[in-house]
């Protein structure tokens, strides 16, 4: 479905699957659904059930069932994943299921925004606003890996995949949704400039990164009136930075990011890396994205250390429904969800324990969602 047919059709009732899949994915869906509901101006809503994780292949010898991709693929207008429980050692038959959606759906952005008030005990003491674009479907994550007996030992290997096609894709991403951020920040009179910056390390991998560098450059470069663009990017910077000292100074002086571009693997450490500046993984949200489909999911795993205990903080999974009706086109109920969650935030007498001095359930912090909505 077209995000603006689906935005105009919007008393039609949106089918949303959910996919909680392990461990606190199965607390924090609930809570996105039960605020989702509840926002002002959102259409009805029906969610479905759907099938995934590490404990459903343990039952049932797939990670992933058929019919999940299929209703998700046939049926289904968004879709929220909650967290995985991976096991760090190969297990014979299994494999991700978050990572192999990704795929199945062509969801080749996972877009994942840091943004909010500032917390007490948070690392930082300015706010933060960044947003990475992490590559979704390639790099290390195809998991080409083999493992064979050396003369000294065994030897394991990786495939490391990256393509003009998906890195010329991921940059266009990058750039219209820094387009977007100009043109909302040139409304609102702010002066802040919008740049992306090309997160690589060409300086060692200079094929693979290099390709992912310069294809990123390209769309850049190639939209300029000068070179025959329409300048579209007119607004928009354009820098880069290694890996490593990327991550120095996101830690350092974060305000000098703003729109991050990475591959797959640079994008899954650095935005967990962002988290902190947050205050906590469990304010983090992303949306995977396909040029017609969002799939929200927060960026924190399954956290086995606190499953089950009713403390898991709801809000990355709530933000990260906001972010999948705000891409969908539902911009009115996303709006009033983020203002509901920074409300709760800045109030700072309802926090999961993940926050300093919280004591706060799960439960009433979606009430108190809930009761700023
Ligand atoms: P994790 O994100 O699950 O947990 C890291 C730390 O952050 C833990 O101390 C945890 O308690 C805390 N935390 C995370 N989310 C929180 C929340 N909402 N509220 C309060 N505290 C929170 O990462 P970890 O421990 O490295 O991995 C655990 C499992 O999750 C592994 O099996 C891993 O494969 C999987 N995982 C799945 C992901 C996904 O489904 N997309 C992403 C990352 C990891
Ligand atoms: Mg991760």
């Amino acid at each position: 479905m077209r995000i603006s047919t689906m935005a105009q059709q919007a008393t039609r009732t949106l089918r949303i699957g959910m996919v909680p899949a392990d461990g606190i994915g199965r607390e924090v869906l609930p809570a996105a659904q039960r605020v989702m509901t509840a926002a002002p101006g959102i259409p009805p809503l029906e969610f479905v059930h759907l099938d995934a994780g590490f404990e459903y292949f343990q039952q049932h010898g797939t990670s992933l069932p058929q019919a999940t991709i299929e209703t998700l693929k046939g049926s289904c207008d968004g879709a929220m994943f909650g967290s995985v429980s991976s096991p760090s050692h190969k297990v014979e038959g299994y494999t991700s299921p978050i990572v192999r959606l990704r795929k199945e759906l062509n969801l080749y952005a996972n877009i994942r925004p840091v943004t909010g008030p500032v917390l007490p005990g948070s690392i930082y003491t300015k706010p933060v606003d960044m947003v990475t674009i992490r590559e979704n479907t390639e790099c290390l994550y195809v998991k080409q890996e083999s493992l064979e007996d050396g003369p000294d030992g065994k030897v394991a290997r990786a495939v490391r995949l990256i393509t003009e096609k998906a890195s010329t894709r991921i940059g266009r991403k990058a750039l219209e949704i820094a387009r977007a951020r100009a043109a909302l920040r040139n409304e609102t009179g702010s002066t802040t400039p919008t740049k992306v910056t090309i997160c690589h390390k060409s300086n060692v991998l200079s094929v693979t990164d290099g390709l992912f560098r310069t294809s990123v450059r390209s769309v850049y470069d190639a939209d300029k009136p000068e070179n025959g663009g329409e300048g579209r990017y007119a607004r928009v910077g354009l820098d880069e930075q290694l890996v490593d000292s990327m991550v120095y100074r996101m830690f350092r002086e974060p305000e000098v990011f703003d729109v991050i571009v990475a591959p797959n693997l640079y994008g899954d450490i650095i935005s967990d890396g962002a988290a902190a500046l947050a205050g906590s993984l469990g304010l983090v949200s992303s949306v995977n994205a396909s040029d017609d489909f969002f799939m929200g999911e927060p960026v924190h795993g399954s956290a086995p250390d606190i499953a089950g205990q009713d403390k898991a903080n709801p809000i990355a999974s709530i933000r990260s429904a906001a972010l999948m009706l705000e891409y969908m086109g539902f911009s009115e109920p996303a709006l009033a969800i983020y203002k509901a969650v920074d409300e709760v935030l800045m109030d700072g007498k309802t926090l999961t324990p993940d926050l300093p001095g919280g004591t706060a359930t799960t439960s009433q912090v979606v009430d108190a969602v809930l009761n700023a909505l």
